[in-house]
């Protein structure tokens, strides 16, 4: 089993481009913030931890991040490319990372950093809305529903995310500033990194990213 990982600041493109890896590539698509959306959702004990996190735009803690990933890969069954979207966050949860793939014999394989101008990030956070029900990701402008708030995937209701408020997407990217970036550092070192241009359209992001991963096999 591979194990690849969208890096990227809030709004960089990391949930669209791994929507669109899962048909191009047929990798298994991890995201931590999905996960914690669903126990907020279906209102268990992590769901309760993390809503006031992720309320504020702050990093939920690495204990509970790294338990909810732990379980995850012991339980994966299939052979497919993990594709990691959102996660790690931080260098614990990388070393976290490192040893829970250690004990199955595997490594991080490769790190795609999506680079975006910060004008461009708050206009996309700004213009997001995704579907409450199937989780669809659109922009207002960018890639609108065929109809007015209804996703075109499922038909349920599109609405702005709770956390793309102004006050909240401003402490989010502050965060990533702060917690985040040293991992860019962390794993060029490593001679894993590649560093995507991800500020064109959706379809030059997964191409730049299938032709990294190409030509370095990994
Ligand atoms: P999470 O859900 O991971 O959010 P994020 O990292 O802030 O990233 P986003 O989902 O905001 O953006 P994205 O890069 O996926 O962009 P998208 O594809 O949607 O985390 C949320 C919260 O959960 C965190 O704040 C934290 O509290 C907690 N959390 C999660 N993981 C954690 C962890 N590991 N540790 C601790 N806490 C954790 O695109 C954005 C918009 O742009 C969309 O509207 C899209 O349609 C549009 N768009 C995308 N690409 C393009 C393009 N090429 N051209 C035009 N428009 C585009």
């Amino acid at each position: 089993m591979k194990t690849w990982i969208l890096l990227g600041a809030p709004g960089a493109g990391k949930g669209t481009v791994a929507e669109m890896l899962v048909q191009e590539a047929n990798v298994r698509h991890v995201s931590t913030g999905d996960m914690l959306r669903s126990a907020i959702k279906a209102g268990t004990p992590v769901g309760l931890e993390a809503r006031g996190y992720m309320e504020r735009g702050e990093l939920v803690p690495d204990k509970t991040i790294l338990d909810l990933v732990g379980d995850l890969i012991r339980s994966e069954a299939s052979d497919r490319t993990i594709l990691f979207d959102g996660f790690p966050r931080t260098k614990d949860q990388a070393a976290g990372l490192d040893l829970l793939l250690a004990g199955f014999g595997g490594k991080v394989d490769a790190v795609f950093q999506l680079d975006v101008p910060e004008a461009l990030l708050i206009d996309r956070l700004a213009g997001r809305r995704v579907c409450r029900a199937c989780g669809a990701v659109y922009h207002i402008r960018n890639i609108p529903t065929r109809v007015d708030k209804v996703c075109d995937k499922c038909g349920g209701e599109v609405i702005q995310r709770p956390d793309d408020t102004e006050e909240t997407v401003r402490n989010r990217l502050a965060v990533y500033a702060r917690q985040t970036l040293e991992l860019i550092a962390f794993y060029r070192e490593r001679g894993v990194l590649f560093d995507i241009a991800a500020g064109g359209p959706r379809q030059e992001t997964l191409q730049a990213v299938l032709r990294a991963a190409a030509s370095h096999s990994v």
